[in-house]
């Protein structure tokens, strides 16, 4: 195993009614800045639950992130902050939200010219606003690590930073708040939570048996619980409930402790989003199958214990167990209703020559953490998705 630092402060706050309890995390004094994206909140009663709970504070209310949020939308909110004197962000919704306040938090504290340098020169982020969070959306993790990714429309650019000043102080993960996700929005929380997993999991063995297991409880109990939400006619609390945590538990950095990283079908996938707004899960679903088939040689030893321990593939030869497990792989994105070939959403040929050159102006020579995946490599890889 390779030696690690682990600090996740984050308090959760989970099961039904708990966004009662947010005042005792919020200070008494805290001027607040409540983020929300298109309206989903007002619909479902999660926004009545929120005010109720925070009665008494000052608030401000900021809405209309969008899905995939934007750096445009995200000053906007800078702004309202510094003319008002905000000094806390509650974010009300999914990852985008979230995401979105984040930079936020970390903007309004930026002492450089433009902090959208803290994403596209990694500017580091020395101090931001406290921040708490109502998820309304299991997918991300973003409730409960320092990730956040923003896009930038004028640019077309789709970019991540991460910082621990912006773990949220809490996050409340209420099953009940998910009842109202529209099915191609549970479907790709579901996806995007198993590739996080795969992320941190399928690359090389490093002898870290408790990540490894805790990885294959994540990916059996997304597949076990994906499949029955899919299939029920009404949204179920322990299923909702189990899908939430797996999302948190899947990027919260505790699988990820002192084993070696992927990211490149986030790298990839996040073009998909940036070029053609595909959604994210299903950009990552659209890779993943494509870039295990191109790294079948070299990380062979994963992908056999993924075979075996996952998909219970132990028969045949080397070749057909792997291709058995990524086929397998393929088959339940489908099931859940993802469209994973680019065909599928028309993008063609274009868009992956584009991808490239853009990796090629960003000075990048290979795709992944371990720099494992050239970018011809990963050309075919996106022309095997065609
Ligand atoms: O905007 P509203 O009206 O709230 O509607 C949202 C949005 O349209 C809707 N929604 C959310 N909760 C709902 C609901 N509709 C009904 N009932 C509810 N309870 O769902 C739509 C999608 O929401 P969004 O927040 O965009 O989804 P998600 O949570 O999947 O976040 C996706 C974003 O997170 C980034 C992605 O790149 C993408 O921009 N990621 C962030 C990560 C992180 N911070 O660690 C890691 C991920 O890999 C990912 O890259
Ligand atoms: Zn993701």
């Amino acid at each position: 195993m390779e030696n690690f630092n682990f600090y996740n402060p984050v308090t959760i706050l989970f099961g039904k009614g708990k966004t009662r309890e947010i005042a005792s995390h919020i200070p008494r004094d805290a001027k607040i800045l409540l983020t929300y994206g298109g309206g989903s909140i007002m619909q479902n009663g999660v926004y009545n639950q929120v005010k109720e709970a925070v009665k008494g504070y000052h608030i401000i209310e900021f809405g209309g992130i969008e899905a995939n949020p934007t750096y445009e939308t995200a000053m906007e909110a800078v702004k309202v902050i510094k003319e008002k004197g905000l000094n806390f962000i509650l974010s009300v919704g999914g990852g985008s939200v979230l995401d979105a306040s984040k930079f936020i938090a970390a903007a309004v504290k930026y002492q450089g010219e433009d902090p959208w340098d803290i994403l596209a020169k990694a500017k580091p982020v020395i101090d931001a606003l406290p921040i708490g969070a109502v998820l309304t959306l299991p997918a991300t993790g973003s409730e409960m690590n320092g990730n956040s990714v923003i896009s930038k429309k004028s640019i077309q650019e789709k970019l991540a930073f991460g910082s621990p000043k912006v773990l949220p102080k809490f996050s409340v993960l209420d099953p009940e708040f998910t009842y109202s996700l529209p099915k191609r929005q549970v479907i790709n929380g579901i996806i995007d939570a198993y590739i996080h997993v795969m992320e941190q999991y399928l690359t090389y063995p490093v002898n870290s048996p408790i990540q490894d297991r805790f990885a294959e409880g994540i990916l059996l109990t997304l597949i076990e619980e994906g499949i029955k939400a899919v299939e029920n006619e009404k949204p179920n609390y322990e299923n909702r409930a189990n899908i939430m945590w797996a999302a948190t538990m899947a990027l919260n950095g505790l699988i990820g402790v002192g084993v070696k990283h992927d990211w490149a079908t986030h790298t990839i996938g996040h073009e998909l989003t940036a070029f053609h707004g595909i959604d994210h899960a299903v950009t990552l679903a659209i890779v993943l199958p494509g870039l295990l088939r191109k790294m079948k040689t070299k990380r062979r030893e994963r992908l056999l214990q993924y075979a075996s321990r996952v998909w219970g593939i132990n028969e045949g030869s080397i070749d057909e167990r792997i291709e058995t497990a990524i086929s397998k792989t393929d088959e339940f994105y489908r099931k859940l209703g993802a469209k994973t070939l680019l065909s599928e959403h028309n993008v063609g040929l274009p868009t992956i020559q584009k991808i490239k050159t853009r990796f090629e102006q960003r000075g990048m020579k290979a795709v992944g953490a371990q720099q494992d995946i050239s970018l011809q490599e990963m050309e075919e890889i996106l022309e095997s998705r065609l």
